[in-house]
């Protein structure tokens, strides 16, 4: 059985008390017998790593937010289930078939760092999901679940980067989705601290509120946000023990993952695989894919994109960096022979020039550059580009940058130009496919085996306005008071 149901269960929980009769609830009751501690050793000791794309230690991540914790103002848990990646419908497939587990999941979370507040933070157009969530909520609520937290549910801006954890908590505080300098566990949400002396290193984001520390009573407390399939995790670990949990997967890499398939290929869809599945078992599974046709894997469009020769690769975040790219989401967008990677990339390249916030000059302005100029050779106008234009603003676009996004132009450009440098010639030589950029973004629902794209995406203008005719000016420049109600987005 290649597949596995440990987060993406195979028919719809449809009720808190079916959850619990699947064994439901037990890791809640375990959590509050015991120490905060050993709730934390338990993630800890299971290697659980977060599904948000970074693969950072979960155990780790929460043992820093309960060291951060103030004496006086209690924590909060933000479940991020922002899910922007194109090529990913991972959490969106687990919160419509089993939003128990995520609830349950942070709330155990929430029991580990002492938090008081729990936030699910989706996105407003994702109107199942939070139907889904609501009505999970108020389940866990009647049932007493929830003893001494409050529960929010907040409705989130479409942007790229209110999935970014501290552009979330922006969102959060009723401001754009901006990324800020300090990272939650520093500075969390809700600023019933605020003071005018503060010192922010960029007066484009949110000033005037302290950073959270472990001494003082005057600093703000710190937030956990973590991702959905992160939280989904939880109730294995602390119900079955980290033994259990590492009974699949690598050492370095230990459980499942949910994958998503997309692309050139036969079908679309989820499901959840063992840590260590050669990428080409999931690409035949979920998608039907004949690999010999495989001609470049993209994962999201945060990494390099994989060659014919990388399908081999067992899913693990130690693997995929070996071989210079990354697992991200495992989000696996399929290109065959009829695809045209010099689109591919202006069309990646057009998304983060359009989602970049501007806070930092070079990932605004190079990454336009970027765009423009694939875009240009693309429609093989009649002024070739110089790729070396490309290739130096590929240096330059994540200089100073204070989010990811910057230096995923550099990943997935980058490695198309180094890569599969055929593909650009082809252009230049007026032997190409394409015409025009390749539409990437969201993916918004998948119906019949077939994605649906958020299409409003190609009309989407770098100022994050939809206008005909884009400003010329930056989100952060165009949107600098920041007081602004989130609504507008
Ligand atoms: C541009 C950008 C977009 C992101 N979008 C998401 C997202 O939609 N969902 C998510 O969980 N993490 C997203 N992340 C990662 C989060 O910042 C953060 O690492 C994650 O929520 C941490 O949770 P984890 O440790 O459980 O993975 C994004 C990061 C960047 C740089
Ligand atoms: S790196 Fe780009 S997207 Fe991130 S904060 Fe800076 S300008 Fe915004």
């Amino acid at each position: 059985m290649p597949t596995h149901q440990r987060v993406l269960a195979s028919d719809p929980v449809l009720s808190l008390d079916a959850y619990r009769d699947g064994g439901g609830g037990r890791a809640l009751d375990a959590a509050r017998r015991v120490e905060r501690e050993a709730i934390i050793d338990e993630i800890e000791a299971s290697g659980l790593r977060g599904r948000g794309g970074a693969g950072f230690p979960t155990g780790r991540k929460w043992r820093t937010v309960a060291a951060n914790c103030t004496p006086t103002l209690a924590s909060t848990v933000v479940v991020n289930g922002a899910e922007g990646e194109p090529g990913c419908f991972k959490d969106r497939s687990i919160m419509r078939v089993d939003p128990y587990r995520v609830v349950e999941g942070a709330l155990v979370a929430a029991r580990a760092i002492g938090a008081d507040t729990v936030v699910f933070a989706l996105k407003r157009t994702f109107e199942r999901e939070l139907e889904r969530i609501r009505d999970a909520v108020a389940q866990a609520q009647a049932a007493g679940w929830s003893e001494g937290l409050t529960i929010d549910v907040f409705a989130g801006p479409s942007e790229y980067l209110y999935g970014e954890e501290t552009g979330l908590l922006e969102a959060l505080d009723g401001r754009y989705p901006f990324p800020r300098v300090a990272p939650p566990y520093r500075r969390g949400i809700d600023e019933v601290l605020a003071t005018a002396g503060d010192v922010e290193a960029n007066s484009s984001s949110a000033a005037k509120v302290q950073l959270a520390g472990p001494d003082g009573e005057t600093l703000g407390p710190p937030t956990l946000v973590d991702n959905v399939e992160t939280f989904a995790n939880v109730a294995g670990v602390i119900v079955e023990g980290a033994e259990w949990f590492r009974s699949v997967g690598t050492d370095d890499s230990p459980g499942t993952i949910v994958c998503t398939v997309s692309g050139r290929a036969p079908r679309h869809g989820v499901a959840e695989f063992a840590m260590g599945t050669p990428l080409r078992e999931v690409l035949e599974v979920v998608g039907g894919v004949d690999i010999a046709q495989v001609h470049a894997v993209m994962t999201g469009v945060s990494n390099a994109l994989l060659r014919p020769e990388d399908l081999d690769l067992p899913l693990s975040y130690e693997h995929f960096a070996a071989a210079g790219s990354g697992l991200g989401t495992a989000g696996f967008i399929v290109f065959d022979a009829s695809s045209d990677l010099a689109a591919v990339g202006a069309g990646v390249a057009r998304f983060l020039a359009v989602e970049s916030c501007g806070q930092c000059t070079p990932c605004k302005q190079d990454g336009r550059v970027i765009s423009d100029e694939l875009a240009t050779l693309v429609g093989r106008r009649p002024h070739a580009v110089e790729v070396t234009n490309i290739s130096a603003r590929l240096v330059t676009v994540a200089d100073g940058a204070r989010c990811n996004l910057a230096s995923q132009h550099q990943s997935v450009i980058g490695s198309i130009l180094d890569r599969f440098p055929e593909v650009v010639n082809g252009h230049l030589e007026h032997k190409a496919k394409a015409t025009e950029p390749e539409l990437i973004a969201p993916i918004v629902d998948i119906v019949d085996g077939r994605v649906l794209l958020d299409q409003h995406q190609a009309d989407k203008q770098p100022d994050w306005t939809f206008d005909a005719i884009d400003s010329g000016r930056s989100p952060a420049d165009r949107l600098d008071d920041h007081r602004a109600p989130h609504e507008v987005l």
